[in-house]
């Protein structure tokens, strides 16, 4: 039998799209186990979410912290804490050093809320409302060093509309990530993405792949 596979995910406020991943690992049955719910600000919404699903919670306040480093370096206590075999981005809204991104390299997954390489950054989708684009989107990557850059692992496009203001266009690309951030943590614990040459393959869902 596959081990389960244990997962921290890292959030900054509301957290729905780390609800959606909770939910469909408990109703999909996902062979992993949402180890744990860290957030850098003690009033994150989505802690209680957490709390009320039995997750175990812990606060990591990136205020008290002199440096990025000395917090990025307690934050990597409190994450490994779990053992976690994946790192979950979902609205984590740091930007993390490059030795603690180097050492969840190939385990650590975002979500960002445009179609990459397009509008990295803050305010994608007032990026994208000025930049008159007629499509928008989320993208699910790996996170490397450069950020908003890593490989892609899934990505959903929405229309913009005429009529779009900024929270009219960021609810439309929500929903998409609610769909696809899931799925893309779905494969990687059924351990099925790899990364060749800077690039994602996803590996067919078939029964006839060994359990390795
Ligand atoms: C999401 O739209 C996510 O894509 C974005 O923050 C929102 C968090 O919502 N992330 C970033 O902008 C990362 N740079 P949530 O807390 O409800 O999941």
């Amino acid at each position: 039998m596959r081990a389960m596979k244990k997962i921290v995910i890292l959030i900054s406020g509301r957290g729905s799209n780390m609800q959606a991943i909770v939910r469909a690992a408990q109703a999909e049955k996902w062979p992993c186990k949402i180890a744990a719910v860290i957030s850098n600000r003690a009033d994150a919404e989505g802690l209680r979410f957490a709390a009320e699903h039995g997750i175990p919670t812990d606060v990591v306040i990136s205020k008290d912290f002199p440096s990025r480093e000395a917090f990025d370096a307690a934050l990597h206590v409190a994450i490994d804490r779990f053992s976690p075999d994946l790192v979950v981005l979902a609205g984590f809204m740091r930007i993390l050093t490059p030795l603690f991104v180097e050492h969840y390299a190939g385990r650590m997954l975002n979500i960002h809320p445009s179609l990459l390489p397009s509008f990295p950054g803050l305010a994608t989708h007032s990026q994208a409302l000025a930049a008159g684009v007629k499509v928008h989107g989320a993208t699910v990557h790996f996170v490397t060093a450069e950020l908003d850059h890593g490989p892609i692992v899934a990505q959903a496009a929405v229309p913009v509309l005429s009529n779009d203001d900024e929270h009219a266009l960021a609810e439309r690309v929500l929903t998409q990530e609610h769909v696809i951030y899931p799925r893309a943590v779905r494969w990687f614990v059924e351990g099925r993405l790899s990364i060749d040459n800077g690039l994602v393959r996803i590996a067919e869902d078939s029964p006839h792949i060994a359990n390795t």
